[in-house]
Formats: C-alpha cells, sequence, structure tokens
C-alpha cells in the first residue's frame, strides 16, 4: 500500500468551479425575502415557501431551512391561510409546467419565480416550435426537474431522449418536421453522441440556433477536462441529484481513463463535503483535481482542501479554462421586497 506524500501532495483546482449566475440568483432570491422582515409571524406563518430544492444542494437546502424557508415538493402542500396571507412561493431555478404557474395563479399565490432564465429559454424554445408545428425530441434526464418543467410545455409534442435505444423507440416520417432541444446541464460529449444518432435516424431534424447546454455547464466540463489532463485523481463537490455535478464526474472519469487506461471510473469521485472522502482514494497519488457544481457553495470546496491539506497536499494551484462573468438580475417580483427591507 503506497503511502500519502508527506506535505508535498498538489492540489489543482478547476477554474471555473462553483455557483453559476442562475444558481447565485435563485439563493439571493429566497435570502433576500428572509432578510426582510417576516410580517406573517404573529400568524405563526413562515415568511417564504420553496417549490422543490431551489438548487439541488444539500448544504444549500439546508442552510435556508434553518434560516426558515420551508420547502415543499408540490404547491397542495402550502395551506389556505399562507396564501390568503401572501406569503411568497418562489419556484427553483430548474424551471417550472405552465401546469404549475396555472395552479398557482388560480390559488392566488404571491409567486417568486427563480427559475434560471437560461432554462426558461429553453421553455420559449418549445413554445415556439410547438406553434410553428414540430415536434421535439429534448435531451434529458427522465425525472429531473428541469426536463419534468420543459416536457410539461407540451406533453404531446415532447419527446424524451436518455439513451440511444430511446431513439429506436421513436417513429417519425419526414413529413413531421422535428427538432432536438436539450436539457442545460449534460454533458457536451455524450450529447453530441446522441445529437449525432439522432441526425442519422432523422435526417431532416433541425437544431436551434445555439446550444442550449448553458455557458456554466460547459465552462466547468472544459475546467475539468483541464485538470484532469495534469492530476492523478479528481474530487468533485456536488450532491447525487445535482445533474451537472454528476456530468463533471463522468467527464472526468473519461478523460483519466484515457491517461490511466482502464482506472478513470477508480480516480474520480463525488462528494457532498469534506465528510464524504475517503482517505483510501488518496494513497499513493502526487496530485489531487478539486472542483465542484454549478450549485455548490465555495466554503464546501474549502472544507475538502482542509482535509487534503490535512492528508499532505499543501501545495494548491489553478487551472483555469475560461474567464467567466456572467451575472442574472433578481427576479422584477422581488422589488417590493426589497424596499421593505430593514
Ligand atoms: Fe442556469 Fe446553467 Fe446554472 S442553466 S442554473 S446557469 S447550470
Amino acid at each position: 500500500e503506497q503511502p500519502t506524500p508527506q506535505g508535498h501532495g498538489r492540489v489543482i483546482l478547476a477554474d471555473p468551479r462553483g455557483f453559476c449566475a442562475g444558481v447565485d440568483r435563485a439563493i439571493q432570491t429566497v435570502q433576500t425575502i428572509l432578510d426582510a422582515d417576516n410580517p406573517h409571524q404573529d400568524q405563526g406563518l413562515p415568511p417564504v415557501y420553496v417549490r422543490r430544492q431551489i438548487v439541488h444542494n444539500r448544504h444549500v437546502v439546508e442552510d435556508l431551512s434553518r434560516r426558515g424557508a420551508v420547502f415543499v415538493d408540490e404547491l397542495e402542500q402550502i395551506p389556505d391561510q399562507a396564501v390568503r396571507a401572501g406569503v411568497p412561493v418562489v419556484f427553483s431555478a430548474h424551471g417550472i409546467a405552465p401546469s404549475v404557474v396555472k395552479e398557482a395563479q388560480r390559488r392566488g399565490m404571491r409567486v417568486v419565480d427563480a427559475s434560471c432564465p437560461l432554462v426558461s429559454k429553453v421553455h420559449r424554445e418549445v413554445q415556439r416550435f410547438v406553434r410553428d408545428g414540430y415536434s421535439i425530441i429534448y435531451i434529458g434526464h427522465r425525472g429531473h426537474d428541469e426536463a419534468v418543467g420543459v416536457m410539461g410545455e407540451a406533453p404531446d409534442r415532447v419527446h424524451l431522449v436518455e439513451h440511444e435505444a430511446d431513439i429506436e423507440a421513436l417513429d417519425f416520417g419526414p413529413d413531421t418536421p422535428l427538432v432536438m432541444l436539450t436539457q442545460t446541464t449534460l454533458s457536451l460529449d455524450e450529447t453530441a453522441d446522441l445529437a449525432a444518432a439522432l441526425r442519422r435516424r432523422f435526417p431532416w431534424i433541425q437544431e436551434p440556433p445555439g446550444s442550449d447546454i448553458c455557458y456554466a455547464t460547459q465552462n466547468r466540463q472544459q475546467a475539468v477536462k483541464l485538470v484532469a489532463g495534469q492530476a492523478d485523481c479528481m474530487i468533485v463537490v456536488g450532491s447525487a441529484n445535482s445533474s451537472n455535478s454528476v456530468r463533471l464526474v463522468e467527464v472526468a472519469r473519461q478523460a483519466l481513463d484515457i491517461r490511466f487506461p482502464g482506472q478513470g471510473e477508480q480516480r474520480a469521485h463525488r462528494v457532498d463535503d469534506a465528510g464524504e472522502l475517503d482517505p483510501t482514494w488518496l494513497q499513493g497519488m502526487d496530485s489531487v483535481g478539486l472542483t465542484s457544481g454549478a450549485s455548490v457553495p465555495e466554503n464546501l470546496v474549502q472544507g475538502v482542501l482542509e482535509t487534503l491539506a490535512a492528508r499532505g497536499f499543501t501545495q494548491v494551484t489553478r487551472a483555469r479554462a475560461v474567464d467567466e462573468h456572467m451575472h442574472f438580475v433578481l427576479p422584477a417580483a422581488l422589488r417590493p421586497a426589497r424596499a421593505s427591507r430593514k
């Protein structure tokens, strides 16, 4: 068994990593409401409800819950008394199906929509192509909140493709106009393979002018490849239900597999936080690559850095793939809440 290095181990930090503009905006949306006075406190009501996890990160959700936010899976879990009192309901960054919006309107809820603008863009693409008579092939992950929301725009016209086998099951003739759209957090390489298979099967299929895979997903995957080209193993910080974090692990595994044939799987790992770091992963390694998904607060990465330092990985360098400067303004519905801020 090989030891870990005695203080000479290197950590290569991926840049960019962590929060994207959509996650930052969604978390700030809830925080802004929590920072204001809770006018419903005397009625025993919470300051805010959030439908689904605001972003797919356990720590973020736990922190906001501690501050008083109440997370629900469905709107029906929000009591009428809270709706009548005007407790705001925040929609998560992953976007929502129109049926949810309608239900919120029907019940007269005060909605603050924190859907990422880049997810909303895909919703608008679905609406436009459906209006123009297209059937849509949507490359995405079954059951993921974002995919559920997008497909909800036109359940009869949007067909989900997750694997190549799903393409075989589709049956369209050349007289059906087809377009392919994708989830924002997919692996670029994997999606390229599925897109190629779709073009082979339906040569007339169209694609939107720009990729639906968002800038943050693309940049973080590019940075992971850069780091995996220099490190002996990779740690990705992110929750298991975070699509983009899981994709980062896959991209890291593929890149490491090229340098260490057959070992990609055992050299790239996902952790929710430093507590999940398995010391055996570090045995025999001189350098560890480190990155985090788009929904991961930087303090969790710092925690992993501290644990790595305690195990002899004290020299930290950065590998920057791209400069990133994206920022989204807060939802318009928040302005009154900000005005009444203490
Ligand atoms: Fe939006 Fe991409 Fe982040 S779609 S929420 S910017 S991962």
